[in-house]
């Protein structure tokens, strides 16, 4: 029954991803060569028409960071309930912006993609991501999808194929690439100071359950969709957000390419323990045994040889992380709570001192010290966490020197949401590459599918898809890119703290 559930969900994407390609190649050649949307540019748009999709708990966030952005207009709504179309028209309003047009109902979202748009931006279920980027690629719009932006091979490569087709940018909103510590991770990798970069670890730990189970009348998941989601699959269902800033700080698509995984799953326990304590024995959500495991650990190897270790937890009693740990010949970077070490040159071993000097580490420390060795774990924490935040200060990623303080004011997931939106429409008005494009969307999605397949097969190793199809190897590495406000025309008094932001 499981079995049947499954392939046919798989079959209806595969269905709906080949009629989108089928129209897209007998309709146009295509515009960009395979391969070549990496860098992929579009003229300058001086007016950003944006239609969003799903106005849900992440929707309406989106809809105000968007708006408060000069030279982008909220031009459409839409989602499946009128009454939250109506919500956000209202907040347009009382904010003074222009009313934008309303579209609601299962496929309202096809007549806002057919309608005057530049970009389409879907915060909806995750089983409608696809499907709707791809309409909207065909009917000549930008497309920008929430994460995952496909859960299957099939939507991977057909969005892929469809935004060459249509020579439109398909981008994921992977708002943790605009995260602080990310940002000064990959400003870090860039200016050299981690050296080669040979591991990374990341993850999405974070004990989601009041949430998947909250019931959808009470302000839960539309339709329960992500319950249903971990009731269906296991592996690795949201490998986002740990793996794209990765992904960014090793130049995978640029460079570097992910060639193949191994996934293992824990037993679940947290999910079913957690329905019969709230719901009781007998309840629909304690007979209802999710697949996924409490705990899936996938581990990748890149053709330059790099690994990268990526963890799935969203039923465990844990603090939140996203590890984000990036290591390097020359040192190494790690979150929760940040630490770093850094060799002053290449082949310098590990710093005694915790990369002060012995005088610095006393002087610190208010004492004398015979060797690293006689401090006590509390000293050498001192230390670490002292120097962390120095070097935190001291290579902040331009674009947090910049727009850091605005975005933090705004909210979003600490300003990193607001940053991503302020920067896929700054690239948009001028006409520049997105940092994230469609194959890095499609090799990070790809985990989706993968690491089911290999945890259902005792870990067996999965290759992964080129999706640039050999692109990869001549690709330049993305920059370390800002903004200029100035052009934007956007100050800090312009915000205003918006306290709809999603916080966790
Ligand atoms: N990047 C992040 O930090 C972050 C955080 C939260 C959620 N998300 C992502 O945002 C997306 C939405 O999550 P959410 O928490 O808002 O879920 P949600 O269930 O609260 O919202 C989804 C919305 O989509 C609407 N919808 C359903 N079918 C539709 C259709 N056919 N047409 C138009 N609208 C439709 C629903 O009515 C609902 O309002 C997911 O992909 C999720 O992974 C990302």
């Amino acid at each position: 029954m499981e079995m049947n559930r499954r392939d046919f969900l798989r079959g209806t994407a595969w269905m709906g991803a080949t009629a989108a390609l089928a129209g897209c190649v007998s309709h146009a050649a295509k515009v960009v060569d395979a391969g070549g949307m990496t860098a992929f540019r579009v003229a300058p748009i001086s007016k950003v028409r944006v239609g969003v999709v799903g106005l849900g708990m992440r929707g309406p966030g989106a809809v105000h960071r968007l708006a408060a952005i000069p030279g982008v207009e909220v031009a459409a709504l839409c989602d499946l309930y009128p009454e939250r179309v109506a919500a956000q028209q209202q907040w347009l309003a009382q904010n003074g912006k222009p009313a934008a047009r309303e579209y609601s109902g299962e496929e309202g979202y096809k007549a806002m993609c057919e309608s005057d748009l530049d970009l389409v931006y879907i915060a909806t279920p995750w089983q409608l991501h696809a499907k709707i980027a791809l309409y909207a690629m065909e009917h000549g719009k930008h497309a920008a999808i929430e994460v995952p932006a496909a859960m299957n091979l099939e939507e991977c490569w057909a969005l892929v194929e469809t935004a060459e087709c249509t020579g439109r940018h398909c981008m994921q909103l992977e708002n943790c690439c605009y995260g602080a510590v990310e940002m000064l991770t990959l400003n870090l990798v860039r200016q050299g100071k981690l050296g080669d970069i040979v591991h990374g670890e990341g993850a999405y730990i974070h004990d989601l359950r009041s949430l998947n189970y909250l019931d959808p009348s009470r302000g839960g998941y539309q339709g329960y969709w992500r319950l249903k989601w971990n009731r269906d699959h296991t592996g690795n269902i949201y490998p986002t957000h740990g793996l794209l800033p990765i992904m960014q700080a090793m130049n995978v698509n640029r460079g570097d390419r992910m060639e193949y995984l191994t996934c293992v799953a824990s037993k679940q326990t947290g999910m079913d323990a957690y329905a019969r304590n709230v719901f009781g024995e007998n309840s629909w959500q304690a007979n209802l045994h999710p697949r996924h495991g409490d705990m899936s650990t996938t581990t990748i190897r890149t053709v330059m040889g790099r690994t990268i270790m990526i963890q799935h937890d969203v039923t465990s009693v844990r603090p939140y992380s996203r590890i984000n740990l990036v290591s390097g010949t020359m040192g190494t970077l790690c979150d929760y709570p940040l630490r770093i070490a850094m060799a002053n040159k290449p082949g310098d071993a590990c710093h005694y001192w915790f990369n002060f000097t012995k005088e610095e580490a006393e002087q610190l420390l208010g004492r004398q010290l015979d060797a690293y060795w006689s401090m006590s774990r509390l000293e050498s924490e001192k230390l670490t966490e002292t120097y962390a935040t120095r070097i935190a200060t001291e290579y902040q990623h331009p674009l947090w020197k910049v727009a850091g303080e605005l975005a933090q004011k705004m909210g979003g997931h600490g300003g990193m949401d607001f940053l991503m939106d302020l920067r896929l429409c700054y690239c948009l008005q001028n006409g520049l590459p997105l940092d994230m494009d469609v194959y890095d969307l499609a090799a990070s999605c790809s985990l989706c599918e993968l690491c089911e397949r290999s945890a259902e097969n005792r870990g067996a190793s999965q290759d992964i898809p080129d999706f640039t199809r050999g692109g990869w190897k001549t690709a330049k590495p993305l920059g370390i890119e800002s903004v200029d406000l100035s052009k934007l025309g956007i100050t800090i008094d312009d915000v205003k703290e918006d306290k709809t932001q999603l916080s966790v």
